[in-house]
């Protein structure tokens, strides 16, 4: 029986955190308790800052909590791309501070001695439908990146590639025993973290409101909530929200001791899974924008079913899950102070936040330190970008208006709502009025007005991860409308409906 649910949270004892209980004053504070907010947090409490923490569910909870787990430079076949675009001074900081991202979690878990099945391998990147990787694998090794041609042997999965890059010396972890680490170390070295409290807006002063009703008072503020909250630096219309699936699982040999990830689509990217023994293997992939996709059991099915092929056998995972990051149209991350505000964001860093994350926090600790960082101008939160940077941004836009027009023409019911299934959710007609119901295993019904709190977008049901999700700007919704991902910070209203 699969376990609808990440493997990482579920296999890690999280520390747990009191909520707000009354107005707070503060050097620093973080909003967001994932990657990015955790390792920001930490490096500012080791600087003599006063910082605090604030978490809208528990730490790791969200993203952070449900990643491959690599911790790695090689982020697919990025470098001769970066350096077509924003040439080869660009690629080699951006491949230098990955570099550096990797060396400094090694660094942390060693000072700390965090219990997070830390492990040196190589991450490979291989081609098997005529993707040109040498290029890649010249731009790598010219920016000094340890990268280098391998032979397909390496790969250690039986796929026939034409093509593999290997980077060596690279790291794959327990993303939450990671981040239990993380916090554990912030907390003792004096930080205060504060979990099951939402920020719902925050006003240049700084001043913080919380869902639970406490103001929190802050010299500087952090927002690492993945996105932005609100329309905080209009980051919701400079991204886009991009979701993949994951699973683990137990093959009937060894799993390959390396990273992969191929450079042709579908994406499939593995790495060994040592809680499933020598033979478990986690494999994440079939990505597609938040909400383009309901049928997400079929995502889900088709990693297990790529497995199985390899493998010659039916294979069912022992884990599924999935999780959404932010891209930007230039494929750099924002990192800084947001335009119009004084708060200090990182956010869009293309499912690679373990390093970029750990390179985000340096530079927000500098930013507020008033340090130089050497990174920081690379990963400017302010930036424009370029001319296909601005019109792959229309792009994105004009899609967005088009969900926001169409989908509500679109909101056809599928009968009453003594149609719902067990198990089964989507749109449904309440007295002439179209809602969002779902019925639980237990017989309830969840009803929901399947709009958007953010900004009003249409929501879509998704079958495979029974939540509600917005194409627009990546809000997912639980069934009974509670906030799952923002940038919202409000749940879905529920019209007045007896439970059943
Ligand atoms: C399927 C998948 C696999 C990935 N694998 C890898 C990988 O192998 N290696 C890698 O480098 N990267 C990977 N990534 C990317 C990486 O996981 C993310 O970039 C990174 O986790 C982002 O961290 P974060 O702290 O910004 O976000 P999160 O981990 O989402 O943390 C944000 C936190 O803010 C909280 N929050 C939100 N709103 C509020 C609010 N209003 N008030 C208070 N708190 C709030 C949330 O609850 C959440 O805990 C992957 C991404 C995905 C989707
Ligand atoms: S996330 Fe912006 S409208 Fe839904």
């Amino acid at each position: 029986m699969t376990n609808s649910a990440s493997v990482w949270p579920a296999t890690a004892t999280m520390p747990r955190y009191d909520a707000i209980a009354a107005d707070r004053r503060t050097g620093v504070l973080v909003v967001g308790g994932g990657m990015v907010g955790l390792t920001t947090a930490l490096e500012l409490q080791l600087a003599g800052a006063d910082v605090l923490l604030v978490e809208a569910d528990r730490i790791g909870s969200r993203t952070s909590g449900h990643t491959t787990g690599k911790v790695t430079s090689q982020h697919g076949a990025i470098y001769a791309q970066l350096a077509d675009r924003h040439g080869l001074e660009a690629a080699r900081q951006y491949g230098m501070a990955n570099q550096a991202g990797v060396e400094r979690v090694a660094s942390l878990i060693d000072q700390f001695g965090i219990d997070c099945e830390f492990t040196r391998a190589p991450a490979f990147v291989y081609a098997t439908e005529g993707t040109d990787l040498r290029r890649e694998a010249e731009v790598a090794a010219e920016l000094g990146l340890p990268a280098h041609s391998a032979d397909s042997a390496e790969l250690g999965l039986p796929v026939k590639a034409t093509e593999v890059v290997r980077f060596d010396n690279q790291v794959h972890l327990h993303p939450s025993r990671y981040l239990a680490g993380l916090a554990a170390a912030f907390t003792a070295a004096g930080g205060t973290i504060f979990e099951h409290t939402r920020v719902t807006e925050i006003e240049d002063g700084i001043e913080a409101s919380t869902e639970r009703g406490p103001i929190i008072r802050a010299d500087h503020a952090v927002m690492a909530t993945l996105l932005p909250i609100g329309t905080l630096g209009g980051y919701f219309a400079r991204t886009r929200p991009q979701q993949s699936h994951g699973i683990a699982l137990r093959l009937p040999v060894p799993a390959p001791a390396g990273m992969t990830i191929s450079a042709d689509g579908p994406t499939r990217s593995t790495r060994p899974w040592p809680g499933g023994g020598p033979n478990g293997l986690i494999i994440v992939g079939s990505g597609h924008e938040v909400g383009d996709q309901t049928d997400t059991d079929a995502a889900y099915r088709s990693l297990s079913d790529w497995a199985g092929s390899l493998w010659n056998e039916r294979l069912e995972p022992d884990y599924r899950w999935s999780a959404h990051d932010y891209s930007t149209p230039d494929q750099l991350p924002y990192v800084g102070k947001a335009p119009g505000s004084p708060v200090l964001v990182a956010t869009g860093m293309h499912k690679w936040g373990l390093s970029n994350g750990t390179v985000a926090a340096g530079i927000l600790r500098d930013l507020i330190l008033q340090r130089d960082n050497e990174f920081h101008l690379l990963y400017d939160a302010g930036r424009i970008g370029d001319a296909h940077s601005v019109a792959t941004l229309v792009k994105d836009n004009l899609k967005v208006g088009k969900e926001f027009a169409a989908g509500h023409l679109r909101r056809l019911a599928g009968g009453g709502l003594d149609h719902v299934e067990v198990g089964q959710g989507g749109l449904y007609d309440l007295d002439g009025t179209t809602v969002g119901a779902y019925c639980d295993r237990d017989g309830r019904l969840h009803t929901v007005v399947p709009v958007c709190t953010h900004l009003g977008c249409p929501l879509r049901w998704n079958q495979g991860d029974a939540t509600w999700d917005c194409n627009c700007h990546g809000s997912r919704f639980n069934p009974d409308g509670t906030v799952l991902d923002g940038p919202t910070t409000t749940p879905l209203a529920t019209p007045d409906t007896a439970e059943r």
